[in-house]
């Protein structure tokens, strides 16, 4: 059910919000500062993205999950307790940015078939998002041509 993704889209945004903080904060090595920016970019633009989804619950007429408990049941995105080393962290949010496209694009075509026009090009803008994420980690993680 479309609200029942919803839940799951909502849960694992706030997932990807907390690690691309947890990220933000904790990256290190020599392009430290692209690096920190990066993430904090990462934070703030898929943060924005977590009332809308709640949002879309309320309107669907079911109540939108607010807590950690729920959040950590629902959530599609791993939670990262250590630090990793930056090149593991680009790796692992790269990964996370393919299971939230997985899950945004087959949400459009759930949203399409319900005729909930508004969500479905709301799953576009997030596929759009996500995918631009995750072109600018490919080309940070690409070792230089010579
Ligand atoms: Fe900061």
């Amino acid at each position: 059910m479309l609200s029942d993704n919803l839940k799951v889209l909502l849960a694992s945004t706030q997932s990807f919000a907390i690690k691309s903080q947890n990220f933000h904060w904790n990256i290190e090595g020599s392009n430290f500062p692209q690096y920190h920016e990066f993430y904090d970019n990462l934070y703030n633009d898929v943060s924005a993205t977590i009332d809308r989804i709640a949002e879309y619950i309320r309107i669907l007429g079911h109540y939108t999950p607010g807590s950690l408990q729920r959040y950590a049941e629902l959530s599609i995105i791993q939670d990262q307790t250590r630090i990793p080393r930056a090149e593991l962290m680009f790796a692992e949010t790269l990964q996370d940015t393919q299971k939230m496209t997985e899950l945004v694009v087959g949400m459009f075509n759930e949203a399409t078939n319900d005729n909930q026009q508004g969500i479905a090009n709301f799953m576009a803008e997030l596929q759009d998002l996500y995918g631009k994420k995750a072109w600018f980690i490919r080309s940070i993680l690409k070792k230089e041509r010579e």
